[in-house]
């Protein structure tokens, strides 16, 4: 079902906030560690530096707390946490513990849909709101640098570690959050994976190429359910991995890059915080307005 059931409980975004662990490693950084350059990096992907070192749960409790200070509610009026991660910290109760730092009191879940994780919990987070919820916090958060082998060129110039989320409300009518899609392709997997204690591997030009196809493909989609295009859309916010992957996908959807979050220069690909990320930036720096259509579009491992 893609687009919004307009029957349902509508929800609407009330607040957001983000973290970055204070580490920074730069391309300069990286020069001593592999055989690398920052002029490759800046050209091949546009990232500059990256934060590392952070954890899943700390960088969670940070984001979140802001989060809840900005929507003006007390942890307490939370009625769900869900954190989308696919470096959680321990094998279970990442997020009971954030719930517990935070002083909530709720049901709390992770969701693992690597990179795409966030847009995947927000449709979740949409749907206990449709069933009665009232208050959901949303996290994403990554801690890539863990995972990360940082004696390998081709992995360890892209990731980094960060946490962003929102804090969505149910209201009166539709809500604003207007259309949906989430796919996934099996039979890609082998492409983009890491071992459960192993590191990110993958073909990075084929991730590139499957990575355009499919985020224009997604967002087109939901162009579709929303019935508007290109044009209607004042901000996308696509997944944060490769500047010339979000160039590439914005050319095909005629949204020009004025009209396109980018924070990954400072932040490389922070996998399920990536998009929070963009979008906390976004909404800090006063880019969007209120009533401005806004498309998020992700791609991940998996692939999703
Ligand atoms: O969340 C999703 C995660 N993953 C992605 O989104 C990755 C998507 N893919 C990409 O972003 C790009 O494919 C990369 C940035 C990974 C690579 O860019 P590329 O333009 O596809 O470069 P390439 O793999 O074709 O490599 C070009 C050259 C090669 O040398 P030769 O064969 O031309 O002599 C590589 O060995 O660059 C070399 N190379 C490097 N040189 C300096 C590969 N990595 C590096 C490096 N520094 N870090």
């Amino acid at each position: 079902m893609p687009a919004t059931d307009s029957s349902a409980r509508g929800a609407t975004i009330i607040g957001w906030g983000s973290y970055l662990p204070p580490k920074v490693l730069t391309n300069h950084d990286l020069e001593r560690m592999v055989d690398t350059s920052d002029e490759w990096i800046v050209e091949r992907s546009g990232i500059r530096e990256r934060h590392v070192d952070g954890t899943t749960i700390g960088m969670s409790i940070e984001a979140g707390r802001a989060a809840i200070q900005s929507s003006g509610l007390s942890p307490a009026d939370i009625d769900a946490l869900i954190i989308a991660t696919t470096t959680p910290d321990k094998q279970w109760g990442n997020a009971a513990t954030v719930q517990d730092a935070l002083g909530m009191r709720c049901g709390v879940f992770e969701i693992n849909a690597a990179c795409s994780g966030f847009v995947y919990s927000l449709v979740a987070a949409h749907g206990l709101i449709a069933m009665g919820a009232t208050n959901v916090l949303v996290i994403g958060a990554d801690s890539l640098s863990k995972i990360t082998d940082w004696n390998d060129r081709n992995t360890a110039v892209l990731f980094g570690d960060g946490a962003g989320a929102v804090v969505l409300q149910s209201c009166d009518g539709p809500g604003e959050l207007v259309a949906w899609d989430l796919d996934a392709d099996g039979s890609a997997g082998p492409i983009l994976w890491a071992d459960v204690g192993g590191y990110i591997q993958m073909e990075g030009k084929e991730v590139f190429r499957r990575a355009v196809r499919i985020m224009v493909d997604s967002a087109n989609k939901v162009l579709h359910h929303a019935g508007v295009s290109g044009d209607d859309i004042a901000l996308l916010v696509p997944h944060q991995a490769n500047i010339r992957i979000i160039q590439a996908a914005c050319d095909r959807l005629g949204v020009d890059m004025d009209r396109t979050a980018v924070v990954l220069d400072r932040m490389g690909n922070t996998s399920a915080a990536s998009i929070p990320l963009a979008l906390d930036d976004a909404l800090t720096k006063g880019r969007i307005a209120p009533g401005d259509l806004v498309l998020l579009v992700g791609f991940g491992g998996g692939m999703t």
